[in-house]
């Protein structure tokens, strides 16, 4: 292994939150509803990127803003499993987001508190930090949205830092903080349907030459590859000359939530093992797949995702 493979892989994610998964036998609106059971774990997208890229076997160093005492338990949470840590304290509380399960019904609610603005100091202090961790990274990941009225050059300016380090970077975003960073040729963006529909306009829902124009226009303004997934559905990856389709694992889903965090973890995996893109992207999508089945968001079983890849199917469209 060279000494780049070996640095760590940067996950940056500006919100983490403390992730109650609560279990319901019947979920019944309007009524007192008594959970029997819940999990407590550390959530938002980059500590769910990080936690599968840790069981996978990599050494991820975690990055974003935490606060108060649920900041406290974020970090406990990925610490006690050997994540490396590197956060930004800021005065917002982290928040807290819950899974509800109705396991009547199957269905899966998330209800989602938006993250604190972080301020100025804050992100001056984020700036300062993130350079010194990008010097000492191998790849980047950068997941999720920003909190509401945070300035939306940010994820330029990290995709910016990146590209003069010659860092690779996946970024799983959407809107406009995703478009700002295609001028730097992010080496991945990964969205799902609906995000890619919020990014791009139009009803993509039930279109696919609708959804891969879309995509096709996102490399065509910068990202090297954009895969865009559809939980269950067909998974589509496309570059400038190529265009796949993938249809994930038939599997019987407990709760899917940080399928798409995992799916990152793992193309991050592969690609970081010199695996081409669409192999790193089955290997993703495996990934996804076996997030799925588990309770917790993050919670891979490496060996259930390296079964579970020979069920990805692959097609070369064009
Ligand atoms: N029910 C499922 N059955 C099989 N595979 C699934 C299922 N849900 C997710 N996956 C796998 O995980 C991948 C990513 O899932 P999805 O499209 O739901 O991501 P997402 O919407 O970004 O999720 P999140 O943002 O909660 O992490 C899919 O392409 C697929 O490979
Ligand atoms: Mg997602």
């Amino acid at each position: 292994m060279t000494d780049t493979e070996q640095k760590p892989i940067l996950c940056v994610g500006i919100t983490p939150c403390v992730q109650r998964t609560l279990q319901f036998k019947r979920l019944e609106l309007g009524e007192v509803n008594r959970a029997h059971a819940v999990t407590i774990s550390a959530g938002g997208k980059a500590c769910t990127t990080a936690h599968v890229l840790q069981a996978l076997g990599e050494r991820p160093v975690v990055t974003g803003f935490i606060g108060g005492n649920t900041g406290g338990l974020v970090e406990t949470y990925l610490r006690q499993r050997g994540i490396t840590c590197d956060f930004i304290t800021s005065t917002g509380p982290t928040r807290i987001c819950s899974t509800v399960l109705d396991e009547t019904s199957g269905t899966v609610t998330e209800l989602v508190e938006e993250a604190p603005l972080p301020t100025g100091e804050d992100w001056h202090n984020f700036d300062t930090r993130l350079m010194e961790s990008l010097v000492n990274c191998g790849m980047v990941t950068i997941n999720g949205a920003l909190p509401p009225k945070a300035p939306d050059y940010i994820y330029a300016n990290i995709a910016q830092k990146a590209v003069t380090l010659g860092v690779p970077l996946l970024i799983d975003s959407q809107r406009t903080p995703l478009l700002n960073t295609l001028a730097y040729q992010p080496l991945l963006i990964k969205l799902n349907r609906r995000e890619l529909a919020e990014t791009c306009g139009g009803d993509l829902a039930n279109d696919d030459t609708a959804m891969i124009h879309a995509a096709r226009d996102l490399v065509a303004r910068g990202a090297q590859w954009a895969l865009v997934t559809h939980g269950p559905h067909a998974a589509w990856l496309v570059g400038a000359e190529e265009l796949w389709c993938f249809q994930p694992p038939r599997i019987k889903a407990r709760n899917p939530v940080g399928a798409g965090d995992s799916t990152t973890a793992g193309v991050a995996y592969a690609l970081r093992r010199g695996q081409t893109m669409t192999d790193a992207t089955r290997f993703g999508l495996a990934c996804g797949a076996a997030d799925a089945l588990t309770l917790v968001p993050g919670d891979v079983h490496p060996e259930v995702a390296r079964r579970l890849l020979a069920e990805v199917e692959i097609e070369r469209v064009k």
